[in-house]
């Protein structure tokens, strides 16, 4: 965004949409409900709250949520990530400079090395660290206590996690797929921030096509928004944003390039036939881990898409999606 001489970069922008208190969150109400009781608990008993684990796909707000946490419990939100703590010395630096009470923050806390994530378990359970100092005959242990603090964990997949690290965390919370009126109401408050009109059929359609994840639909927005603008609209019109998600490569429901690809080769390459997910990763040029993480779980729970023993399928829902006729068995 540029106003008169000051650049708002894009990092700064995604952060001024966060809402910050849970009753600006949208959706997840189950969710919501429970953390409410907790926190409510927890500063009653003037403890830290239990850690918690935040779970689900990428883009549905558990950086979001882990930030309003801090907030409503009134502590400093300290964010680091998993690959980021290296040594068993990185994760007692982080540690060691805690207040009582504060929540710390460990994205993708899945891939911590295993050697930093048993220094965790007593840091997570009784509030110290125990860690050697040096190497070979002058090695030495040294216990340093820390305050009670809150761990919030996110991860895309639980299942990730060892059975240790997960039963050290109080509160297991699962993140889902938003609704389409959820993800409206979203597009319109993003809007309202961006100081810009937004039709509603037009941000509805936005939602429809945004594959149940926020950072998408908010993504989505900003394009059409631009597009809009540039096109001299006072409301960012129906037309256009069907227009532009076109232009985006964005599909009636929300699939884009690289789910077609993953799509087409399955029936195309090989026929439909099970396929693991190391050859569809090679045959279209992508990460295995993304397409495990980012595009699967998506056409799983739309039914695109089925994982047998054997690989994965495609499913009549894909052919039809593409016009092809049924593969016969
Ligand atoms: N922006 C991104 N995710 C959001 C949510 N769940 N509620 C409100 N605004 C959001």
């Amino acid at each position: 965004m540029v106003t008169g001489e000051l650049h708002i970069d894009d990092a700064a922008v995604e952060l001024s949409l966060r809402p910050t208190l849970l009753q600006q969150y949208i959706g997840q109400e189950k969710v919501k409900e429970n953390l409410d009781i907790f926190i409510q608990a927890a500063k009653m008993r003037e403890e830290p709250l239990d850690h918690c684990l935040l779970y689900g796909p990428p883009g549905l707000g558990k950086t979001t949520l882990a930030a309003i946490i801090a907030n409503e419990m009134n502590v400093a939100f300290r964010s680091t990530s998993g690959p980021a703590i290296e040594r068993a010395g990185d994760l007692a630096a982080i540690l060691s400079s805690l207040e009582v009470g504060d929540v710390l923050f460990i994205d993708e806390i899945h891939r911590i090395p295993r050697a930093v994530e048993e220094v965790l378990y007593s840091a997570m359970e009784d509030f110290f660290l125990d860690i050697v100092i040096g190497t070979g005959p002058s090695a030495r242990s040294v216990k340093i206590d820390l305050p009670p603090f809150t761990l919030i964990g996110a991860t895309t997949r639980s299942g990730l996690l060892s059975a240790p690290l997960r039963d050290r965390f109080g509160v297991l919370t699962r993140l889902d797929y938003y609704t389409e009126a959820e993800l409206s109401e979203i597009v319109v408050r993003t809007a309202d921030i961006f100081d810009a009109q937004i039709n509603h059929e037009a941000a509805y359609e936005i939602a429809r096509r945004s594959r149940g994840t926020p950072r998408i639909a908010n993504r989505l927005l900003k394009r059409v928004r631009d597009i809009s603008q540039v096109y001299g609209e006072k409301e960012i019109s129906f037309e256009t944003t069907t227009k532009s998600l076109e232009m985006l490569q964005v599909d009636k429901v929300g699939l884009d390039h690289i789910d077609h690809k993953l799509l087409r080769a399955i029936i195309e390459n090989f026929k439909g036939r099970p396929v693991g997910l190391d050859t569809i990763a090679a045959t279209i040029g992508e990460e295995s881990q993304t397409i495990e993480d980012v595009y699967e779980p998506y056409l799983l729970q739309k039914g695109f898409i089925q994982r047998t023993p054997r690989g994965r399928v495609a499913t009549h829902l894909a052919y039809e999606h593409f016009g092809y006729d049924i593969r016969e068995d």
